[in-house]
């Protein structure tokens, strides 16, 4: 495995100017600090987008995309982190340096890197498995055959095949995988009546799951038993390198195809994706049995604006499905949809025509959306009034969402012919739902805003003249615990290098200093605390695992410093030398100089050690480290403010180790709330049971919590403790 090398990748974040790179794509204009233009991922009239030189991120207030440098890049382009790190390069001339990585390498990589070369490997292994032994062959290659899937598209989706004798497992041991990290890939579990290592995809056929930039993430299995009891597959558990939510099947293969095609095809299925894909409809995706969520819709977006769902043409399964499209439409996406004839799924359908009839299909039957789900609707309330005005609210809240005016106008034109209903009173009804939902929102920010102090607001604003961000509105309305972890691992984006306070020996009696991220690794475990997300949790071991350079890079930092100094000295000694009258003035103004010089060497050293961790997270290879760290970069507060009153005066770097701890006892208060909710329903469980016992041992687990809280309650003051408990 190459990798660009360490060194590299830094030189070119370093050269990467955000203003610069932005500019290539977006005209901007300098406003105050920031600069700002028109979004390049929406459509939109008034500029939203705002890049911030100094802190070398972008982000559009209206879309909520952006990102570093190389954030930008992959989402503008859609490219890998690695073919973003390469268009940089060049941009900026620099030479790339690669390295071979050697196997103990990538065991002592990250967590991440671990899991998946894991995964790597053993996609590796479950193809060997299919192709080249005598019971894959028999059992899992002849099922695809029976399926008509051929050998180019086993090659492309990477299929296998996993063995009966729990051989994966096995041979991962033997190869010097840890166990660890094969039970956390979810690859093999430990069976509690024996104790012993099994495959979790044990006899089944394998579909990889990959990401957009192509690393294997999980898993399906299919069972190539028609027994109902047996799951039909089995997907690889959530985990720091799997979130099932932000990840589209086939978009890896697709992605291509869809940007040279203009459109996307939305398909149930992994077999779907794959029939397809061997019939030459190559821009084909699947939702993997859920309804699309936010994030892969918005992944999907970074290739298309146009999304072909394809149906079965079971009614109820329509009915089902047209719920979940409208997020599509809220996202401006177009939208089509093509219903394939009775009985047939995009998979059955594609296997039994030829790929012209396919092709000739898609082209002709694709309907726009809203027309079509206006046809079905009206067709089944038939006569029956009631029915027909629930039809037209339905489709008139679909209407709604689409956030391009013309669009929406356009729509209303063709639904007023289809519904025989004038189009001023369509208008109009759409108006209402629209100010219903924007209400909605409204009152959403307005809670929100309630919790944040003005001075804040004000601050969080990058740019008055910006519109406010409108994405916030499907935020939950509760904070989870991952929140209250945002809060902290914020301090550690925007802080974590910076000093917190100093360590002192017991024995020695020396002292270290000790920085905001590991005062904070150090108070977890004490605590025995861990990130409850999984997102959290790889940024926080990121963050661990990049300032274990920060030492050597500060070095390399305090001698350009010095450079700085020097060079500013000479400078100004120069000047004096030609100004001064005399002898005292010269020694008086060197005297000044030499302080401001050391001034400026502190101001450079101390800039460099507060955006370490920020500017290497925002720029993280990790996709979902990289956009959190852009998000938490971006944002100024987002929990409670009850400290923000004093703000004024001081600035958050000034008070960063008390707002720290802050944040930090709000976090364990909200566990102890967790875990008071936990008790109070196992208490009632046991109640209902009349498990007596059982009550009086969860009483005093009750009892104990409360103590604890109690003495939260006075660290924090009663307002965090009353505000917590709603
Ligand atoms: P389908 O049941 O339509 O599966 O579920 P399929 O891909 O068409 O497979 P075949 O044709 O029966 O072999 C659609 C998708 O839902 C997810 C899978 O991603 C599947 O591709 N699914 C379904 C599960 O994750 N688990 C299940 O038990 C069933
Ligand atoms: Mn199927």
């Amino acid at each position: 495995m190459k990798r660009i090398d360490r060194e590299t990748i830094g030189k070119i974040l370093d050269a990467a100017d955000i203003v610069d790179v932005v500019s290539d794509f977006v005209s901007l204009k300098r406003r105050g600090a920031n600069y700002i233009g028109l979004c390049p991922f929406h459509n939109e009239r008034t500029p939203s987008f705002s890049v911030s030189k100094a802190r070398g991120i972008c982000k559009c207030f209206s879309c909520g995309k952006g990102g570093s440098a190389v954030g930008f890049i992959m989402e503008h382009e859609g490219y890998s982190y690695n073919e973003a790190l390469r268009y940089l390069a060049k941009k900026y001339h620099i030479e790339i340096k690669e390295e071979e990585m050697s196997p103990e390498e990538q065991q002592a990589d990250l967590e991440r890197e671990s899991m998946l070369a894991i995964n790597e490997w053993a996609m590796e292994r479950f193809r060997y498995f299919l192709t080249q032994t005598e019971s894959g062959r028999d059992i899992g290659l002849s099922y695809f055959r029976e399926r008509g899937i051929n050998d180019t598209m086993i090659e492309r989706y990477r299929l296998g095949y996993d063995l009966l004798n729990d051989e994966l497992s096995k041979e991962a041991l033997v190869a010097g995988y840890n166990e660890k990290y094969l039970i956390e890939t979810g690859l093999s579990y430990r069976k509690e009546s024996t104790g012993k290592l099994c495959d979790r995809f044990k006899g089944r056929v394998i579909f990889p799951v990959f990401s957009v930039s192509g690393k294997v993430v999980a898993f399906g299995g299919r069972t190539l038993k028609s027994d109902k009891n047996v799951a039909k597959y089995v997907n690889s558990p959530e985990s720091i390198i799997y979130s099932k939510s932000s990840e589209v099947y086939g978009l890896y293969q697709a992605k291509q195809a869809i940007v040279k095609k203009g459109f996307c095809i939305l398909t149930e299925g992994y077999m779907d994706v794959i029939s397809m894909s061997q019939a030459g409809i190559e821009n084909v995706v699947a939702s993997s049995g859920t309804s699309l969520t936010k994030g892969q819709i918005r992944l999907i977006h970074r290739f298309t604006d146009k999304v072909t769902v394809m149906y079965d043409s079971d009614a109820a399964g329509i009915k089902a499905s047209m719920r979940g499209i409208d997020l599509l439409l809220a996202e401006g996406l177009d939208i089509y949809i093509i219903l394939l004839p009775e009985g047939d799924d995009p998979d059955s359908f594609a296997q039994s025509h030829s790929s012209t009839e396919v092709e000739e299909y898609i082209a002709t039957k694709s309907e726009d959306f809203i027309s079509f789900k206006t046809k079905i609707l009206i067709g089944d309330a038939g006569d029956d009034p009631i029915k027909r005005t629930m039809a037209i609210k339905d489709v008139v809240g679909s209407i709604a969402v689409i956030p391009d005016e013309l669009k929406r106008t356009v729509y209303i034109q063709e639904c007023s012919r289809m519904l025989n209903m004038s189009e001023e009173t369509l208008k109009r009804q759409v108006s209402i739902v629209r100010r219903k939902n924007y209400e909605a929102v409204q009152k959403e920010k307005e809670k929100e805003a309630a919790r944040e102090s003005i001075a804040d607001i004000v601050e969080t604003q990058p740019d008055t003249a910006v519109s406010k961000p409108n994405q916030r509105r499907n935020e939950p309305r509760y904070f989870t615990l991952g929140d209250y972890e945002k809060e902290v691992l914020r301090y550690i984006v925007r802080y974590g290098c910076l000093h917190a306070c100093y360590n002192i020996d017991k024995n020695t009696g020396d002292s270290t200093s000790m920085n905001i991220l590991h005062f904070i690794a150090n108070d977890l475990t004490n605590d025995g605390i861990t990130f409850s997300d999984p997102d959290n949790a790889a940024l926080f071991s990121e963050a661990l695992m990049i300032s274990g350079c920060f030492e050597e890079d500060l070095r390399a930092a305090a001698l350009q410093a010095e450079e700085i100094k020097k060079e500013y000295f000479e400078k100004g000694v120069e000047e004096i030398r030609a100004t001064a009258k005399n002898f005292d003035e010269i020694r008086k103004r060197e005297e000044f100089l030499r302080e401001k010089a050391l001034a400026e060497y502190d101001r450079y050293l101390h800039d460099f050690a507060v955006s370490y961790l920020e500017r290497h997270l925002i720029s993280s290879s990790n996709d979902r480290v990289r956009r959190l760290a852009t998000d938490l970069a971006m944002e100024k507060h987002k929990l409670s403010k009850y400290h923000s009153r004093f703000s004024k005066v001081t600035t958050e770097e000034d008070r960063i180790i008390q707002l720290v701890v802050q944040a930090m006892n709000v976090w364990k208060l909200a566990i102890l709330h967790q875990r008071e909710a936990d008790i109070l329903q196992r208490m009632q469980a046991a109640l209902a049971a009349s498990n007596s016992e059982e009550v009086e041992k969860l009483m005093i687990e009750k009892h104990k919590l409360y103590q604890e809280k109690k003495e939260f309650g006075h660290l924090l003051g009663d307002r965090v403790t009353c505000s917590s408990n709603k």
